[in-house]
């Protein structure tokens, strides 16, 4: 399907999702939180008041129905439940009883004000798996532990700490973008994918890891697989050939992370200023986390600090290349803004459209298009029940489409975002960092990640869709799109990078 350029009420025509999402095996353990979780489930007794639901799924051939169904398309599977039973519902796979939500009050609820009845999933393969993988890093810790790990390294993304990683972003995209050809097809996702794992390894883990990069991406990739592979659905005792690779693989991510740590903690580094060495300076003192520790969060953080970033920037490249209206708005902003030199930290409150670029980027494709909680006690949510053990799903994706909190939703409208209009938006409607004290850590780093990318990419290039109709979307963990092959074209800066800049 073409998607017509600019023109709103033709884009209401655009499906909720663009298009077939691919068939996705990394769904999976998700579903296999249902198939062998140990979820408290719908049995509880005393548990009256559920929201409508279809019928449990149970018997070993409707649960292998279910998944595939969930697989191939996750997202239109929630899109279908939703328009059935209304912006809550129940799903009971096996033992494990789920409530699926998409309407903000819920959100906020579960996520803000009654934050502290919820944990980060323990039950489930998909929880063991997270956990297997990335130890106990911030990402799947809870209670007391995460709370102190959250304290000791929130400083390093601090203001002070930003400044001093913008010139590294800025010059890392710049170094991107000179090999881009005018005229030439790049295949965007895989260059934001390599821009944005080189700026982690640089200003997280001190790293320059442009030479090694497509080693660190295939061990990235292989890293993603081993807990969203089919593998991870199977007993552990049951051997599978991709599990070796996954163990080889883990170990290769682990000594790369342990490596990093030894040079910061020796001295070896002279970078003092990446988020590493600030941590790695803690270690040996009195309530300070273990090197073990350090070395789970350190993978956490290279795991979550980059994928998603280059997601948001990917799916923000595709749809200015739909809004050239947008697209020509962001581009004079950073020609007034900048004047062809290079920007930088103290530049970011200027860039204002493009930061709202970015921000309806996220809410039309956000990267983190679910969020998962499991109840640490019995408790409600927008009066329904919720007994201790059971799931909660949280629909960011359906949340920030919906008509009745963004209205033409699937319009491309930045100005969405400008201060004022923005103070009007529904708590718990546009949650693309999640929120409450769970929010990500990393929310700050990667608005000014991006918002420096963009407006770098803009004094360089102009960057068009092959395919007219935009990438499909493939959901697993987060939301990707399929493949994005663009054309370059010149800056549409009105003043590109001086040549002195360059
Ligand atoms: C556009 C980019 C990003 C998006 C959309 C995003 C999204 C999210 C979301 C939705 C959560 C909350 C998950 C939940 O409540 O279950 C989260 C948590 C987290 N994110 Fe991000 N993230 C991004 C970038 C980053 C970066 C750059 C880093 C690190 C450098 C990072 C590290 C983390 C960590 C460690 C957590 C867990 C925080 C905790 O529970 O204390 N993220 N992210």
């Amino acid at each position: 399907m073409t998607v017509p350029r600019g023109s709103e009420a033709k884009f209401e025509n655009l499906p909720v999702f663009p298009s077939s999402c691919k068939k996705s095996l990394n769904w999976w353990p998700f579903v296999a939180g249902g198939l062998f979780g140990r979820g408290r489930g719908w049995y509880t007794w005393g548990v009256t008041h559920l929201p409508p639901g279809p019928p449990a799924v149970k018997n070993p051939v409707s649960l292998l129905l279910f998944a595939s169904r969930v697989g191939r398309d996750p997202i239109g599977f929630q899109r279908g439940r939703f328009e059935r039973y209304g912006d809550i519902y129940t799903s009971r796979v096996n033992q494990l009883l789920t409530l699926v939500t998409r309407h903000p009050d819920h959100i906020q609820q579960l996520l803000v004000t009654d934050g502290d009845s919820y944990l980060k999933p323990e039950l489930g393969i998909g929880a063991a798996e997270l956990r297997r993988v990335l130890g106990n890093g911030l990402l799947s810790s809870n209670g007391d532990f995460w709370r102190q790990q959250r304290r000791q390294v929130q400083p390093a993304f601090g203001a002070s700490h930003l400044r001093a990683y913008a010139e590294t972003m800025v010059a890392y995209t710049l170094e991107r973008v000179h090999r881009w050809r005018p005229g030439s097809v790049i295949d965007v996702k895989s260059e934001m994918m390599g821009l944005t794992l080189s700026v982690v390894g640089k200003v997280l883990m001190g790293k320059d890891v442009r030479s090694q990069q497509s080693e660190v991406e295939a061990a990235m990739i292989a890293f993603r697989r081993s807990f969203g592979g089919v593998s991870s659905v199977l007993p552990r005792w049951m051997p599978h050939p991709a599990r070796r690779r996954e163990a080889r693989v883990l170990a290769q991510m682990r000594a790369l992370m342990d490596g990093f740590i030894d040079d910061h903690a020796s001295g070896r580094s002279d970078d003092d200023e990446c988020l590493l060495h600030v941590l790695a300076r803690g270690l040996g003192s009195d309530g300070f986390m273990s090197r073990e520790q350090l070395r789970d969060e350190a993978l956490t953080l290279f795991f979550a600090g980059h994928e998603t970033t280059s997601h948001a920037l990917s799916w923000t490249l595709s749809l200015l290349a739909q809004n050239p209206e947008a697209r020509s708005k962001l581009g004079r902003e950073v020609s007034s803004v900048l004047g062809g030199r290079l920007a930088s930290f103290d530049d970011l409150p200027a860039l204002e459209y493009t930061g709202q670029v970015l921000s309806e980027g996220m809410r039309l494709y956000p990267p983190a298009h679910t969020v998962l909680r499991e109840a640490g006690r019995d408790t409600t949510l927008g009066g329904y029940d919720v007994p201790k053990g059971s799931h909660v799903v949280a629909s960011i994706f359906h949340a920030q489409r919906d008509a009745r909190w963004h209205p033409a939703p699937l319009a491309f409208r930045p100005e969405r975002f400008a201060p004022e209009a923005a103070k009007t938006l529904r708590p718990g409607s546009y949650v693309p960092f999640g929120a409450g004290t769970r929010v990500c850590i990393g929310k700050r780093f990667a608005l000014m990640e991006a918002t420096l990318i963009l407006a770098t990419l803009a004094q360089h290039a102009t960057l068009d869709l092959v395919d007219p109709r935009g990438p499909a979307a493939n959901a697993s963990i987060t939301l990707a799109p399929v493949e994005l092959s663009m054309r370059v074209g010149p800056a549409f800066a009105s003043k590109p990078l001086s040549a002195l800049a360059g």
